[in-house]
C-alpha cells in the first residue's frame, strides 16, 4: 500500500527505534526525565521561546495554548478551515469555553481581516482576546502563511494585548519550504506548538513554546487534563532524534509532492478528471480537485492499492512523507488517474 493519507502514518526508522530502546529515562512528573528534559529545553532554543512543554499531541499543545490566554466566553480569531476549529472535536468549547470568529478565506488573513473581526469592548459582545495562525496551512493544501503578514498581524493587534498563537504543526516545512528558520517565523508569536510526529516521522508528540510563566500555567494544565506522562523520555527520545535526523530531508517530501501535483495536472489527468494547481504547492500537501465525488475515488484507489483521503465532497488530499519514495509518487499518479477514470465512467 502507498499510503498518502497523512504524514502521520510514517513508522519509526531502526535509528529511532534505537534511540528509543536506549533512552535515558525518569518520572517526568517529577520533572526527573533527562530525555524529556532536553528536548524541551532544544525546542525552546530552536524556537527563540523562554521555554517548552512536551505534549502528547498537537491538539493538546493547540488547546493547552487556547486555554492560557482566554477566559470562558471569550472569541478567537483563525483562519477560514483552521485546525483549532475544525479537527480538535470542539475542544475549544468544550474545555476553554470560548468561541471561533473566523477572518479572511482559505485559511490566509490579513491585519485588516483581524481588525473587522474585532469584537468592540460591549457588555453584550464575547471579549476577543486571542489570534491564531496555522503555518503551514492543513486544508489549504500545505501553503505557507506569509510571514510578512504575520508581522502586519503582530503590529495591529499589540495594542489590544491579545495573545498571538503559531499552529506550527508543520513549521518545520513552513522553514523548508521558505529558507526562514523556525525561530524567524515563530518570532511575531507569544506561543507556539509544533509536532514531531508529522513529517519529522517521529511516533508520538508535540510540545508548546512560548514564555516561562505561560508554559508553567500550560503545565499544570496538562497535568489536568491527564496529560502528565510518566518515563516520557521513551517517546521524547524519538522526538529529538527526528529532530536531528529528518529536518533537512523534508525538501524531499516537497519535492515529491511537487512531482505528484505535476503529475496529475497534465492532459491525461485532466482527461480523467482531475484538477491540480501546481502554483499552490508550497511543501507536502497536494489538494486534488475532481469532477466527481471523492469517496468512491478513495475506495477504488484503495482496492489499487493508494490510501488517500477526502477533505471534501470533490477533493482528495495526498500528502507526502519519510516512507514514500519518487517511484511510488510516479505509481501512486497513474493509479489515481484510473480510480477517478473508473469512477467517472460508472458515473456516466
Ligand atoms: C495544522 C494542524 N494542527 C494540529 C494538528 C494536530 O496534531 P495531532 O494529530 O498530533 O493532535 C494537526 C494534525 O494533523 C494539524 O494538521
Amino acid at each position: 500500500m502507498i499510503d498518502l493519507r497523512s504524514d502521520t502514518v510514517t513508522r519509526p526508522t531502526p535509528g529511532m527505534r534505537q534511540a528509543i530502546a536506549n533512552a535515558e529515562v525518569g518520572d517526568d512528573v517529577w520533572g526527573d526525565d533527562p530525555t524529556t528534559r532536553a528536548l524541551e529545553e532544544e525546542v525552546a532554543e530552536l524556537l527563540g521561546k523562554e521555554a517548552a512543554l512536551f505534549t502528547t499531541s498537537g491538539v493538546m499543545a493547540n488547546q493547552l495554548a487556547i486555554a492560557i490566554q482566554t477566559r470562558p466566553g471569550d472569541e478567537v480569531i483563525v483562519g477560514e478551515g483552521a485546525h483549532v476549529m475544525w479537527n480538535e472535536a470542539a475542544a475549544g468549547a468544550a474545555l476553554s469555553g470560548v468561541q471561533f470568529a473566523v477572518a479572511g478565506q482559505d485559511g490566509f488573513f490579513t491585519a485588516d481581516d483581524v481588525e473587522a473581526a474585532i469584537k468592540p469592548r460591549l457588555n453584550w459582545l464575547p471579549r476577543t482576546s486571542l489570534v491564531c495562525v496555522e503555518n503551514t496551512l492543513n486544508r489549504a493544501g500545505g501553503r505557507v502563511f506569509p510571514q510578512a503578514t504575520v508581522l502586519a498581524i503582530a503590529e495591529r493587534i499589540a495594542p489590544h494585548g491579545f495573545g498571538f498563537h503559531l499552529d506550527g504543526a508543520r513549521l518545520w516545512n513552513a522553514s523548508v519550504a521558505t529558507g526562514l528558520s523556525v525561530k524567524e517565523l515563530a518570532a511575531p508569536f507569544h506561543t507556539t506548538s509544533v509536532c514531531f510526529s508529522k513529517g519529522l516521522g517521529a511516533p508520538v508528540g508535540s510540545a508548546l513554546t512560548g514564555p516561562a510563566a505561560l508554559i508553567e500555567e500550560a503545565r499544570r494544565l496538562r497535568h489536568r487534563w491527564g496529560g502528565g506522562m510518566r518515563q516520557s523520555g521513551i517517546l521524547t527520545a524519538g522526538a529529538r532524534y527526528a529532530l536531528a535526523h529528518h529536518r533537512a530531508r523534508l525538501v524531499e517530501d516537497h519535492a515529491n509532492a511537487r512531482h505528484l501535483a505535476e503529475l496529475l495536472s497534465g492532459p491525461a489527468a485532466r482527461a480523467a478528471g482531475i484538477f491540480v494547481d501546481v502554483h499552490k504547492v508550497e511543501s507536502n500537501i497536494v489538494n486534488i480537485d475532481l469532477d466527481v465525488a471523492a469517496a468512491p475515488v478513495v475506495d477504488a484507489a484503495r482496492d489499487l492499492g493508494v490510501l488517500i483521503s477526502a477533505t471534501a465532497l470533490r477533493r482528495l488530499r495526498a500528502v507526502t512523507h519519510l516512507d514514500v519514495s519518487r517511484s511510488q509518487i510516479d505509481e501512486a499518479a497513474a493509479i489515481l488517474r484510473r480510480a477517478a477514470e473508473a469512477c467517472r465512467a460508472g458515473h456516466e
